[in-house]
């Protein structure tokens, strides 16, 4: 076992050979959006995730099922796993089983198993002082979220934050297995900061964020100022609030956003200054044109995270 439950990651790594590891993850979780196709993909893209997080490249999955035969129409679980498997093909991902239980509410996802090369494992904690922070999806849909089970957002946005969602951090990563990166994470439920802060525990060293450079879903700053903002968001905060420092001048509603809990974010990439604006260039070249380096690690404070304007 090269990462277990000790020093928990994104996901578990076991070895079987000098030159080969398993990378071992699973998730699931009820509906986030109304269109069960579309759910079904944002629950396999966010499995997936943890994989290409590690550095992996995700190779078999198998389906988790909880459905609420009595109450719901099995045409509604069909789709559900259509838009799963329309994902892990698009991963290159084959479908080698699964399993279902009856339950009040529907619930999807997967386990996930990927393979690496041990020494090219990427964990949380191996930022150095100098590395340049990459984040390549825009944060808030946490917020978003919240906003669409209000009914306040149009159909477009609607749309376009689903196709956010459900889009894989496979090319992210593929960019990323061209250079020498040090760390990775994927932002999911701790919000920006919390999966930050994860880095910062693991490695010798403090990280200094950029509140200007963060991409943001625009529409969340609008729904965030009407006070619609998840209440994940605060246990997000107040866990971590001690080693977080946030100037006063950082804008209340982009404070809002750093703990926003995210569904299928982008990955988080720790990388050296001399490679970050190159690596950058080759992210918007694959079409992630919000991706932005959105802070820095720092040797003092250690342990400390610092957001300014
Ligand atoms: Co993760
Ligand atoms: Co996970
Ligand atoms: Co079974």
């Amino acid at each position: 076992m090269i990462v277990g439950l000790e020093r928990a990651d994104d996901a578990g790594v076991y070895k079987i050979a000098d030159d080969l590891a398993i990378v071992q993850t699973v998730d699931f979780f009820t509906p986030i959006v109304d269109d069960p196709y579309q759910f079904g993909q944002i629950a396999a893209a966010n499995a997936l995730s943890d994989v290409y997080a590690m550095g992996g490249v995700p190779k078999t999955a198998m389906n988790l099922v909880a459905f609420p035969i009595k109450q719901m129409d099995i045409s509604v679980l069909r789709r559900v796993l259509e838009g799963g498997l329309d994902k892990m093909r698009e991963a290159g991902v084959v479908l080698i089983g699964g399993h279902s239980v009856e339950d009040r509410e529907l619930k999807y996802g997967l386990s996930v198993t990927g393979f690496i090369h041990p020494e090219r494992l990427l964990t949380k904690k191996n930022l150095i002082p100098g590395d340049q922070l990459i984040l390549t999806k825009p944060i808030g849909t946490g917020i978003i979220n919240t906003a669409i089970k209000a009914g306040l957002v149009d159909e477009k946005t609607v749309d376009r934050v689903t196709r956010l969602m459900a889009s894989l951090n496979k090319d992210a990563a593929e960019v990323m297995h061209q250079y020498p990166v040090h760390a990775c994470t994927d932002i999911t439920g701790f919000g920006l900061l919390g999966h930050v802060a994860e880095m910062v525990e693991g490695s010798r060293c403090g990280v200094l964020i950029f509140a200007e450079k963060l991409p943001i879903i625009p529409e969340t700053l609008q729904y965030a100022s009407m006070g619609l903002i998840p209440g994940g968001a605060y246990r997000n905060r107040e866990f971590r609030e001690g080693m977080i420092e946030i100037s006063p001048s950082v804008d209340r509603l982009v404070q809002s956003l750093l703990f926003d809990p995210q569904t299928s974010g982008g990955l988080l990439i720790g990388v050296g200054k001399n490679h970050a604006g190159e690596l950058l260039a080759k992210l918007k070249e694959r079409g992630m044109d919000t991706a932005a380096i959105v802070g820095e690690a720092i040797s003092e404070p250690k342990g400390k995270i610092i957001v300014k304007a």
